[in-house]
């Protein structure tokens, strides 16, 4: 009910008398009264005047599941939203929902994480309402080998949502970094659920450095707060986030992975350079050449030879 009266109030954006909202909504008075005091606990900031009614004035900061919904249209991911005020981690629920059989697009979505993880075994940083914590499920009908093209989609989808929200050049450092100035703003996890040759689903999780200062940032992190010294809407972000990711992966349906590569190509800043890739205790070292069709990275070694790498981490050599 206290999405339908908020509905109400933005659409409106002036004063609805209570009577209008009683009647509309079919509830009474009072119940109105208590649904727009709790609203009021939320954070939104309703002004009531006697004789005008209720005027929506401002809405908290909060990934709440009725704000990320206006306004979204898109067809399949975020239709159903998981929303915690605090979580381990989102990739668990997530994980756990697909488990269950959730549909494909059901997001997960954290003000803060406890146990928030990053790739390799790291952990992520999660501080309360700074950033973007969500995880989503895919069910794409490609084999486990080739899944790497989620989170090249998933890398393009982020850069592509920063640059139209903020005008930053958002890049990508391979495999999955999200950069700004040669500074990390975000990253992608992207874990499977498979059989030998066959995806169960995928949860794939994004972590964004939003409205975080300077303190609460990990040595070469940035937000985009720190970079434009100004805050930013997360809801507007995730939702554009979201729906580039969703056009991504619609593209990727329709017209296969080279067009992903195609964008991706654009929007990355490790090829042609020279680079180390650490990957399972070895170390790879030569030019980045370009990435092949599964995500995997093509490193020229100064033998001549050239060495498909699928994990790691790479460094740039000057
Ligand atoms: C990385 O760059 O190492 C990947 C970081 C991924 C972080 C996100 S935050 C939402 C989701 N939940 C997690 O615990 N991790 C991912």
């Amino acid at each position: 009910m206290q999405d339908k009266i908020l509905d109400l109030l933005k659409k409106k954006q002036e004063y609805v008398s209570g009577e209008d909202i009683s009647q509309h909504l079919k509830i009474s008075r009072q119940a109105l009264w208590k649904h727009i005091h709790h609203l009021k606990e939320a954070g939104y900031n309703i002004v009531a005047v006697p004789h005008l009614g209720y005027k929506l004035v401002s809405s908290p900061d909060r990934l709440f599941v009725s704000e990320i919904t206006s306004k979204l249209h898109t067809k399949f991911i975020g239709k159903k939203i998981y929303y915690f005020d605090e979580i381990s981690s989102t990739m668990d629920v997530a994980t756990d929902l697909g488990l269950k059989g959730a549909p494909e697009g059901t997001l997960v979505i954290a003000e803060a994480q406890t146990k928030g993880r990053g790739r390799l075994g790291r952990g992520w940083s999660s501080p309360k309402y700074k950033g973007i914590y969500a995880s989503f499920i895919l069910r794409p009908k490609i084999s486990p080998q080739n899944a790497a093209i989620l989170t090249l989609l998933t890398a393009v989808g982020i850069c592509e949502a920063i640059r139209e929200i903020t005008g930053l050049e958002a890049k990508i450092k391979w495999p999955n970094d999200i950069m700004i100035c040669d500074k990390k703003l975000g990253g992608i996890l992207t874990e499977l659920s498979a059989e030998t040759d066959e995806i169960r689903f995928v949860v794939v999780g994004i972590g964004i450095n939003v409205n975080n200062n300077k303190n609460s940032l990990i040595p070469h992190a940035v937000s985009l707060k720190e970079q434009k010294g100004q805050s930013y809407s997360r809801t507007e972000i995730l939702q554009e986030i979201l729906r580039k990711i969703e056009t991504n992966y619609l593209l990727l349906q329709e017209k296969g992975s080279r067009k992903i590569i195609d964008k991706w190509r654009l929007h990355n800043i490790s090829l042609g350079s020279r680079v180390k890739v650490s990957c399972q205790g070895r170390e790879v070292e030569g030019q980045a050449v370009d990435i092949d069709i599964d995500g995997g990275l093509l490193v020229r070694k100064d033998s001549g030879l050239t060495e498909k790498v699928t994990s790691g981490d790479v460094t740039a050599c000057r």
